[in-house]
């Protein structure tokens, strides 16, 4: 059976864009990755996709007059590369509601905290600071407003006394790179749908995992 196509957007390092290809290397995970693009050339991720052997794609921010005339140039990047799925991976741009709405339910993104708890920048900093004892990931689908929209999967994530912004980020990268190919593999399943504001998840049992909801299979 053909393989789902998805794009990454990335506009740094690309370490959950890393991990999906890596998932994608196995001819057995239900999707391939047919574009990374990123909104800035020097993006170090460009080069581990190139280093695959996935096609990359450079549209700068700077060189369009709005953010929708932007949207609408990766838009048509991305319908041309005939991609089903969109995944954000340490993409920081917001998206235009014009993007949001063409994209709809075939947009997803990663954010480093159990949503919607610590949306925006300085995640780790922050939970550290207010003094939460569990951190966590996130996979959603993209609505218009920032790290907002239907949760696909979370994991959660402990945290330590001598925890710093760094060790935390660094413990919770490690869920991230877990969850972020099991969104896309129930996604390209035809697993995951939108209902009222939530995601249902076909063929869904307990927990076996209780740190990753739904848990790995
Ligand atoms: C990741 O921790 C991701 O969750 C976060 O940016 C980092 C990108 O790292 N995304 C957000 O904060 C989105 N609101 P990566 O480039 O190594 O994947």
């Amino acid at each position: 059976m053909a393989r789902y196509k998805i794009a990454i957007l990335i506009s740094g390092r690309g370490s959950n864009m890393a991990a999906l290809i890596e998932a994608c290397r196995d001819e057995s995970f239900p999707a391939e990755v047919a574009l990374v693009l990123s909104n800035r050339p020097e993006a170090p991720g460009l080069e581990i996709a190139k280093a695959a052997h996935i096609p990359t794609q450079v549209i700068e921010h700077g060189d369009f007059d709005s953010r929708e005339a932007f949207d609408a140039a990766m838009t048509e990047s991305l319908a041309a590369s005939g991609v089903r799925l969109i995944c954000l991976a340490g993409f920081m741009r917001l998206l235009s509601a014009e993007f949001c709405q063409r994209w709809r339910d075939s947009l997803i993104n990663i954010h480093p905290s159990l949503l919607p708890a610590f949306k925006g920048l300085h995640v780790h900093e922050r939970m550290l600071e207010t003094g939460v004892r569990i951190a966590g990931c996130t996979v959603h689908f993209v609505r218009p407003e920032m790290d907002e929209g239907p949760i696909l999967v979370q994991a959660a994530v402990p945290i330590a006394a001598d925890d710093t912004p760094k060790t935390l980020a660094a413990r919770i990268l490690v869920q991230e790179h877990r969850i972020y190919p099991l969104a896309v593999r129930l996604i390209a399943e035809g697993r995951a749908r939108t209902a009222g504001g939530m995601v249902a998840i076909d063929n869904y049992g307990l927990p076996e995992q209780i740190l990753i909801n739904p848990p790995l299979e």
